[in-house]
């Protein structure tokens, strides 16, 4: 038996290093190294996953390469395709991160359990086979193509998926899983560096797909280093507030499509269901206006989204007055105040400020900013905007309203919910047709021109 070594690893970025250093060299963060045992060089080494036929890889001219259509499996789950491209991609090895609790196991059981013709091998290391026998009991769906296998070493899984030959293999999760090669725990640097490059040699040898599920520390970030992220195709991301009913599934990293994507879902108590219609969900059902509220007609990826904003100004009790924002940057809050201050000459800074995006979801298309300001004029000015009418414009530095990309998309999709009227930038009418709409389009250049025209 080999002497045991150990390495430093920074717990960031994964960069390894002989001697322990307070400052990574790789990746300027500080204290991040932490003390792993690693073994190198002894023979078992061998016996990792190789495949039986694996291919000798040689140089080759790309113009001899023949392009094959890329085979794509649609799930029954249309979220989840959407996010990754239009379907899983054999072969592609597929990372997903999500806080604790928020149904990252929940969704890859279901969507296993939904895939019928194909044969699934789910590795657990977390739950017992009996809890996740329950769990699908909860989802409900039969499936006798579906295996399970609660191990965490590679090398007993490699030789259990070589006898099963399974289609599909999901692994919950990467944290847990533990290399005979690598001496330290698992959930270390070492530990999740090589058991993701051990699942990668068996994703692309076989030419299976891989879901690796992966936890997340507290800063949002999977846990384990970056290099995690850059093994993998795939990065998705798992979120919500655990408050609300509403999961979003949001794409990081694509190989195989765009990262613009997103799929959003409810947890009920049989597991979760796909949201097909969101704006229906983000709109809450009131007869009556009310001041501080106003929707957004945003996109998330290639689909239109409307989405309700409620803002209180209240007088502020303190010396310092507060602003609070849920499911909105509050610098980005700061800014539009501080337009509001500047251009329009209202007066914030004596004001308590709270913002909140309904449905506990996080928006990052900068359209919904009109909407943001627009909530906050109408709760200073505590004047109630009419129900039917929507906003979709970035707000600019010097109060301008700016043109966001696919402005039909969104008209479209509020005709569709039936309002009446929506506020667009000057800047979009430009070569674009709107008679085609029955909605009213106004169209303003100006924060000063909003508020005329509003109150
Ligand atoms: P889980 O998938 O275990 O989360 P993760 O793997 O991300 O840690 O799901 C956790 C929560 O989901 C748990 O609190 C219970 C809830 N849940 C439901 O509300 N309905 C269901 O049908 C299931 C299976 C779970
Ligand atoms: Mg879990």
């Amino acid at each position: 038996m080999a002497k045991i070594k150990t390495a430093f690893f920074c717990q960031n970025c994964g960069y390894e290093s002989a001697k322990w250093s307070g400052k990574c060299p790789s990746c300027d963060q500080w204290n991040t190294f932490v003390e792993e045992k690693i073994q190198k060089d002894i023979p078992l080494r061998q016996q990792e996953w190789k495949s039986d036929h694996a291919r000798v890889h040689k140089i080759v001219n790309l113009a001899e390469v023949t392009s094959t259509e890329e085979e794509r499996w649609l799930t029954p789950d249309a979220e989840l395709n959407r996010v990754l491209g239009g379907g899983i991609v054999p072969g592609s090895l597929v990372l997903v991160g999500g806080e604790p609790g928020i149904g990252k196991s929940t969704l890859f059981l279901q969507n296993a359990l939904q895939l019928k013709q194909i044969k699934t091998l789910y590795i657990s290391g977390e739950e017992s086979e009996q809890q996740i026998k329950m769990r699908a009991d909860r989802i409900g769906i039969k499936n006798d193509q579906f295996y399970l296998l609660t191990e965490t070493s590679t090398q007993t899984i490699f030789q259990e998926i070589k006898k099963l030959q399974p289609q599909l293999v999901i692994v919950d999760s990467i944290q847990t899983l533990q290399s005979p090669f690598i001496e330290s725990a698992p959930g270390s640097v070492s530990q999740i560096r090589e058991t993701t490059a051990e699942m990668q040699r068996f994703a692309k040898e076989s030419n299976t797909p891989v879901f690796l599920i992966g936890h997340i520390t507290k800063d949002g970030t999977i846990a384990g280093p970056k290099i995690l992220e850059h093994m993998v195709d795939t990065v998705l991301q798992f979120e919500g507030d655990q408050h609300y009913a509403y999961r979003i599934l949001r794409t990081i990293k694509n190989r195989f499509g765009s990262t613009a994507e997103l799929g959003i879902y409810e947890m009920t108590g049989q597991g979760l269901r796909q949201v097909t219609n969101p704006s229906e969900i983000l709109i809450s059902q009131r007869e009556d206006a009310l001041s501080g509220i106003t929707i957004a007609a945003t996109m998330e990826g290639m689909r239109p989204m409307l989405i309700e904003v409620q803002a209180l100004v209240t007088q502020s009790v303190y010396g310092t007055p507060q602003r609070t924002a849920t499911g909105f940057d509050s610098r980005r809050l700061q800014l539009l105040l501080a337009v509001l201050e500047k251009r329009g000459g209202f007066h914030f800074g004596v004001k308590d400020v709270f913002l909140n995006i309904v449905g506990g979801i996080k928006i990052e298309d900068p359209s919904i900013d009109l909407a943001v300001l627009c909530a906050l004029l109408s709760s200073y000015e505590d004047t109630a905007i009419p129900n039917k009418v929507c906003f979709a414009g970035e707000v600019g530095l010097s109060g301008e309203i700016r043109a966001v990309n696919r402005i039909e998309q969104r008209i479209a999709e509020a005709e569709k919910l039936g309002f009446d009227k929506i506020f667009i930038s000057r800047y979009n009418k430009k070569g674009t047709d709107f008679s085609k709409f029955n909605i009213e389009v106004i169209a303003v250049g100006r924060v000063e021109e909003v508020y005329q025209r509003l109150f």
